[in-house]
């Protein structure tokens, strides 16, 4: 297979258009995005788009949390790891990330840096998680649920500068799932289509749906279009660009090809990334 150009992670990342029909595009890196809306809103579909660019970034790795298993799938071949509907392999690799980010600022701190740039021997990690409330408070007991969401909330918090990269998706935007706290750390957000102001405002952040802004106005039937707002912006309405099945399953493959390949080359070129495989840790005895 002949090989094109790959694209980089520290590109912005195109998501679709606006009510212009001018293109969006999000900067991922330093940032994390937080995806809301009602089941068919189109959440799983932005993720998958996301993924699909931090796949085809031979300078970026993945981690795959999808309790549902198609969801993100067919990006496996591409990925470090991938959880399926298993929250004791969702904690250990969110431990595993933790200490990779721990192992990663003393780097950084060593040289005195400080946030990982692209001349950096390690590569950023996008942590792609498919409906959150399937970890954080549907499968395992309160202390386990507990103890993922704390994770996720230190990895949300602190991995910016490391380069970890978090992308969550929830269909129940609720304060239980999302606190407040752990919200306004996204600095990415996009309400697709909600069923009431207050869960718009969960995810926008309060007080969008009095000035206007309510991702419950957005049709049932315009799947893909929502609010997107940015760390101190205003929300902006936007209709995200849609990959279908097919195209999903031909980007993995083409991605994992490069991937192989760069593996290969970088093996002879530059020694591996120093943080080590994010591989399934055995689990406690
Ligand atoms: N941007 C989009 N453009 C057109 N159709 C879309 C778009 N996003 C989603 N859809 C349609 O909506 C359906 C549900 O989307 P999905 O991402 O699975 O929803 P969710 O994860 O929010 O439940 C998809 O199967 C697809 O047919
Ligand atoms: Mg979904």
């Amino acid at each position: 297979m002949p090989l094109g150009p790959a694209l980089s992670i520290y590109d912005p990342v195109f998501i679709g258009i606006d009510e212009f029909g001018h293109r969006v595009t999000v900067p991922l890196i330093y940032r994390n995005m937080l995806i809301g809306g009602e089941p068919g809103a189109g959440k799983s579909a932005l993720l998958n788009l996301l993924v699909a660019h931090a796949a085809l970034s031979l300078d970026a790795r993945l981690c795959l949390l999808d309790g549902k298993r198609v969801e993100l799938g067919q990006w496996r071949r591409c990925a470090d790891v991938f959880v399926g509907p298993d929250q004791g392999h969702a904690i250990r690799t969110l431990q595993r990330l933790q200490t990779m980010m721990d192992n990663r600022y003393a780097f950084l701190e060593w040289f005195g840096h400080r946030k990982v740039a692209p001349d950096h021997e390690f590569s950023p990690v996008v942590v792609a998680v498919d409906e959150i409330a399937y970890f954080s408070a549907t499968a395992g007991d309160k202390k386990t649920q507990e103890q993922f969401s704390a994770l996720l909330r230190d990895l949300v918090a602190r991995g910016r500068a490391v380069g970890i990269i978090v992308i969550a998706a929830t269909q129940r935007p609720s304060s239980d799932i999302i606190p407040t706290s752990l919200r306004d750390l996204f600095a990415w957000r996009f309400a697709g289509r909600c069923t009431t102001d207050v869960s718009s405002d969960i995810v926008l952040g309060h007080g969008w749906a009095n000035r206007g802004w309510s991702a419950n106005t957005i049709s049932p039937n315009n799947q893909g279009a929502g609010l997107l707002i940015a760390e101190g912006g205003m929300p902006q309405l936007v209709k995200t660009a849609y990959l279908a099945d097919a195209d999903c399953a031909r980007i993995a493959a083409y991605a994992a090809t490069l991937r192989t390949a760069a593996t290969r080359t970088r093996r002879t070129t530059r020694p591996a990334d120093p943080s080590g495989p994010v591989a399934d840790l055995p689990a406690a005895a």
